[in-house]
Parts: C-alpha cells; sequence; structure tokens
C-alpha cells in the first residue's frame, strides 16, 4: 500500500508528465510550424518565386514555410538568354542566393520549353529557320552555361518542359520539334547530364492525369529510359481545379510513371476555383467571368480536392519526393491573367493560411 506522501508524489509526477507530454505534441495550430515541418518526413515541399517577393513580406512566410523554391520565370530561356552572346543573370542569381541564405533547396525551371524562348535561338541573321546542327549547338552552350553556374546549388531541373501534344498528335508542333525531330528532348537530358552530373533531371509536363496523354508521356519517357537517356524523374505539373482530376486519375499517374523507375515531384501545384479542364485552361465562356469573391462553396470545393491531393501524396511518399506550388499565395498567381482574379492557393491575399491549408496539415 503507498503511503500518502508516496502517493502525492506519485500524483504529481503523473500530472508533470502529462503536461509535459501535452507541451511538447505537435499540433496542427503550432504557430511556428510551416507545411515543410508538418512534411518533414515526406518529401520538401516548395513554391515558385520572383525576386521581388523576396524582398517584400513575402520573404518571411517563404522561409517558414517551404524548403525548396523555384524560379517562376527568371530562369526560363527568354529572361536568362535574350541574345545569343549575352545573358541575364541578376534574376536567377538573387533566387538561388536568397535559398542558400536560408537553407532551402533550389528546382531550376526550365531549360527547353516552347514558350518563353528567345526567337533569336530559331533564326540564323537572314531570318530563316537553322539547321538542326545549329540549333542543337545553340542547346547545348544554353543548357552548358546556365547548369554549370549553379552547379551544386540546384538540385534538380526540369529540363524539357511541355514536349507532348494536346491533341491526338505525339509531339507537340514547335520549333524544336520541326527542326530536330524528338532530338533536342534526348540531346537536352545529355547536355544537363554533362554539365551537372549530380542534378536529377526531369521531364515536365501537364494534363498529366489525361488518360490520352498520360500513355504519351509514358512512351516518351519510356523510350528515353530503354535508350539510356539520363532522366531521372517525371514533373507532374498539377495545375489542377475544384473538378480536376480524381483520385483515380491522380493515383493511376503516379503508379504509371514511377513503375519505370522515375521519380515523380508535382512541380506547379495550384487548385483553381473556377471548375475547367486540367492544364489551368479555359472552358467555354469561362474567360467572360469577372467574378472575384472566394465563396463558401469555393472553399469548400478546393479544400476537399487539396486534401484528396495531400492524402494521395502521403500514400505515395516512396514515390514522391517534391511537391512545389506555382506561387506563394493568393496576393499573386498566374492565374489572374485571365480576365478575373483566383484564389488557388494555401495562402490568402493576406499571407494567412486558408481552411486548405488545415486541411493538408491534418493527418
Ligand atoms: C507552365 C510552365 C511554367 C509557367 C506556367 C504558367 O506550367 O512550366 O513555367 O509558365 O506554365 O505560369
Amino acid at each position: 500500500m503507498m503511503n500518502n506522501k508516496r502517493k502525492l508524489i506519485y500524483c504529481t509526477g503523473a500530472i508533470a508528465l502529462c503536461l509535459a507530454g501535452l507541451a511538447w505534441r505537435p499540433s496542427p495550430t503550432d504557430s511556428d510550424k510551416g507545411l515543410k515541418d508538418y512534411y518533414k518526413k515526406y518529401f520538401p515541399i516548395g513554391a515558385a518565386v520572383t525576386p521581388r517577393e523576396l524582398h517584400s513580406e513575402e520573404s518571411k512566410l517563404i522561409v517558414k514555410e517551404f524548403s525548396s523554391i523555384t524560379p517562376e520565370n527568371a530562369m526560363k530561356m527568354g529572361p536568362i538568354h535574350p541574345e545569343e552572346n549575352r545573358f541575364y543573370w541578376p534574376d536567377a542569381d538573387s533566387i538561388v542566393a536568397f535559398a542558400q541564405r536560408n537553407h532551402l533547396k533550389v528546382r531550376g525551371h526550365t531549360l527547353c520549353w516552347h514558350a518563353q524562348a528567345p526567337n533569336w535561338m530559331f533564326r540564323d541573321s537572314a531570318g530563316n529557320d537553322v539547321s538542326k546542327e545549329v540549333l542543337l549547338d545553340r542547346l547545348r552552350k544554353h543548357i552548358h552555361t546556365v547548369v554549370s553556374r549553379y552547379k551544386g546549388k540546384i538540385y534538380a531541373w526540369d529540363v524539357v518542359n511541355e514536349a507532348i501534344a494536346d491533341d491526338t498528335t505525339f509531339l507537340r508542333k514547335t520549333k524544336w520539334s520541326q527542326i530536330t525531330g524528338q532530338e533536342f528532348i534526348e540531346k537536352a537530358f545529355v547536355y544537363a547530364h554533362e554539365a551537372d552530373p549530380k542534378a536529377v533531371l526531369f521531364y515536365n509536363d501537364y494534363n498529366t492525369e489525361q488518360p490520352a496523354k498520360r500513355e504519351k508521356i509514358y512512351k516518351l519517357l519510356k523510350g528515353l529510359r530503354e535508350k539510356g537517356i539520363p532522366v531521372q524523374g517525371v514533373g507532374l505539373q498539377a495545375h489542377w481545379s475544384v473538378t480536376n482530376p480524381s483520385r483515380e486519375e491522380l493515383e493511376n499517374s503516379i503508379k504509371l510513371f514511377s513503375s519505370l523507375g522515375l521519380q515523380v515531384q508535382f512541380t506547379e501545384l495550384d487548385i483553381s476555383v473556377y471548375a475547367g479542364r486540367q492544364g489551368g485552361q479555359l472552358i467555354n465562356g469561362e474567360q467572360q467571368q469577372t467574378k472575384a469573391t472566394f465563396t463558401p462553396e469555393m472553399e469548400q470545393q478546393q479544400l476537399e480536392k487539396y486534401k484528396m491531393a495531400f492524402e494521395v501524396f502521403r500514400k505515395y511518399r516512396k514515390q514522391i519526393t517534391g511537391v512545389t506550388f506555382w506561387n506563394v499565395s493568393d496576393r499573386y498567381t498566374w492565374l489572374d491573367g485571365r480576365g478575373r482574379k483566383n484564389f488557388p492557393l494555401l495562402f490568402n491575399t493576406e499571407l494567412k493560411p486558408k481552411k486548405a491549408y488545415w486541411e493538408v496539415v491534418k493527418f
């Protein structure tokens, strides 16, 4: 039998232990935790950033919430290589320096893409298309220069962006494919690997959950792997909406792409509040909308989509090596440029977490 004194010591000890337990147990409302902390054991969580944000209020939020950043535009071919013999480094350099100061990973985006590519790349001095040899040589110089500059500071590169067509054809019809066929894709990976053998190299695209496009991307990647082309990952952009994709479509994509032995990353995640097809594309009449209110219905539909997406991401944590949001908060998003405001992210225009945020960290 315990005497009273021992009982008292025992009870006090037990209460103290309980309180201590309560105090250290992580709670979803912990104010100093960010997305990156909740997902520490899963995968890095990133955001696409502009140099302006790194010198404004958003910078604190970026450092608190994210463990990785991607330059939204600063490393695209047009902005970083505006003329054949001139590179423009300040924006990209400042983003990489910010990441280094704050111990963030950097995903490079993007080495070869049909959009935001400079015209000089494809033309000779008379304004005609260059030959395949000239174009591939320019691509090699571009990739070697950019990748070498950030060697060891950028852990992964989106090497080729959006090379597969949305219609029934295979390759997207662009200057790249018109002049070189599929060779620009293969060569881009080879050049990037030469320049930084340690960087993880991704093929990046959208609509990757639509069965027809998924199959074509799979075919491309399978062919590249069989040829020994150094591609190690597939970036699923994840420009989704409150209606797309379904859980099943998403799981099927992860399973199919990872069956090739590729890492899977979600590289440009945002969930448009306007119902529509994937890829952030407009459906009939959508452009006419002027509605700029984040309604309770939108909030509810969006949080359900985010909840589903992160449940799936956690389930496939072995296959997934990163999730990156395309922009930081609803204050600024590329989706606004369509005649109406959108609200696709986890932070509102005041930079505060939305309800969807709490769904994403509640597990
Ligand atoms: C694509 C590109 C991104 C970006 C978005 C729109 O997804 O990969 O770099 O341009 O379109 O911002």
